[in-house]
Parts: C-alpha cells; structure tokens; sequence
C-alpha cells in the first residue's frame, strides 16, 4: 500500500484496489518500530502477548491495564502503520456501556487508531455502540482464543454446514454492526474466499488462506520465537530464537573466559 499513514479510509481503497494488506503483532517499541520500517501496514497489539510474552496457555489472564501499556509503547513507534488495540477478556462482556469504556481508554490512553474483539454475531450490539462513538473497530471471527473453553481447543471453525454458516452469519453481523474489518481466524480457505467477497469491508486472515483481503500473523510465529513448533498455518521466515540463543552464548562464554570487554571496548 502507497500511503504516507495508513489509516481506516486507506484499508477499504485496498479492498476496492485488490492490493492485500499486512498486519503483525507488535508489543513493544523496539520491535514496532522495525515493523513498521518494514512496511507492514497495520500494528496488531494482540492480546496474544498473555501467550509470547506474559508465558500463560491462554489470553485470558491479560488485563486492560497491560493492553493500555503496550499499546502506548507501539504506538510511540509507529509513523506509518495503523495500530489496532486488542479489547481483552472481560472487558466488554458485561455491557455496551462497559465496551465503549474500554475502547475508548485503549484509544485514550493506548494511543490505538483503532480497536479489536472478538465474537461475531453476539457482540454485534458492542460494536455497534464502539463505532457509534466514531471509534473504528475490527471484528474477529473463527476461532477466537478468548473462547477456548467453551470451544474445547484451538480448533479449526466452520466445518460442515452448521459451522460454516454460522461464521457465515457471524461475518454478516460483524459488518452489519459497522466493523471496518474482520480478522478470521482458522476457518477453512474456501469459507474464507467466499466471506471475502461477501463482505464489503477487507478480511484479514490467519490459518484462513491466501483468499483474504489481509493477513497477520504473530510476530513471534513469523521470527522463530516461540518455544513449541508453530501451527501449520505459520511460514517462519527466520529462526531468531536460534540466533540470539547463540550469539548470548558466546558472550557468555567470553565473559567467562575474560575476552570481554576488550581493550577497545574499555574506557
Ligand atoms: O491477539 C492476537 O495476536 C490476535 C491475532 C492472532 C489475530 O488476535
């Protein structure tokens, strides 16, 4: 995408253009501010740091507090990028009233463009009243980990007929409710293809196919981070984990071997 700022207006042109669109995870200045360097379009603060960064199984232990922290700190870092804050578990369940509360201080405090959650036709009303403050948000359909337990495991969504129709449904309502995109999250590619051209506002997938609008992943998968061997739905495009473990280990070794600091490296 050609654009000095990405923002709301520019992801729909991209859609209409049939230009595809980037989104990663970021969660800190560091990495946010190489990404969005890079090009990647759009800055995902996912509440997938409770997984790559806080080390629990699932996403539901992460506060709004901590979304709001590193939300500020990608935000700091991005000149280009559009940034989305992920709205985490428990904080617009209870109500519209309490949804809009949390968007607005991940917008407030965060600095997000923009929002994220998950769920599809049942917080369709959330939506709806997070976009009636002129706040832009992003659904999130499939497989939504927020869900797990009642899902039963991260598993593939919209299998057969029932399940591909309800997330059929669940994208309908998402842009009926005024999203201005969706990220679909394994689903199978062909349900994928056909909610992308259903739907008037861009798809941005991950395990969902090459059919989507936009794709994401989380940057830990993409550098060869994480601890466990990625999904299938991961391409690794370096294995940075590797690379940093040695590079410490040699310096390790060098301190114990008193060959650092050198001279050169001494005042
Ligand atoms: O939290 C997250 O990183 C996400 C992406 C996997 C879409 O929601």
């Amino acid at each position: 995408m050609d654009e000095a700022r990405v923002t709301v207006p520019a992801l729909a042109r991209c859609k209409a253009r049939g230009e595809k669109i980037s989104m990663l995870t970021a969660y800190d200045y560091s990495f946010a501010r190489i990404f969005d360097t890079a090009g990647v379009d759009v800055l995902l603060v996912g509440d997938s740091l409770g997984n790559v960064v806080q080390g629990h199984d699932t996403t539901l232990p992460v506060t709004l507090d901590e979304m709001v922290y590193h939300t500020r700190m990608v935000a700091r870092a991005a000149r280009r990028a559009l940034v989305v804050g992920d709205m985490p578990f428990g904080t617009y369940h209870a109500s519209t009233d309490e949804a809009v509360t949390t968007a607005v201080r991940l917008m407030k405090e965060g600095g997000a463009h923009a929002v994220k959650l998950e769920g599809g036709e049942r917080v369709a009303d959330r939506i709806a009243a997070i976009a009636r403050m002129d706040i832009p948000v992003m659904g999130h359909i499939g497989l939504t980990p927020q869900s797990v337990h009642q899902l039963g495991g991260f598993r593939v969504q919209g299998r057969g007929d029932a399940g591909h129709d309800r997330v059929l449904r669940d994208a309908r309502a998402v842009e009926a409710a005024g999203a201005f995109a969706v990220v679909l999250e394994c689903v199978p590619k062909a349900l994928a293809r056909e909610i992308t051209q259903t739907l008037s506002i861009p798809t941005i997938g991950i395990g969902a196919g090459v059919g989507c609008d936009g794709q994401v992943l989380v940057m830990h998968d993409l550098l060869g981070l994480c601890e466990n061997p990625p999904p299938r739905f991961v391409r690794q495009y370096v294995a940075l984990g590797e690379i940093t473990r040695r590079a410490v280990e040699m310096w390790a070794d060098d301190v114990r071997n008193q060959k650092f600091p050198g001279d050169a490296e001494s005042y």
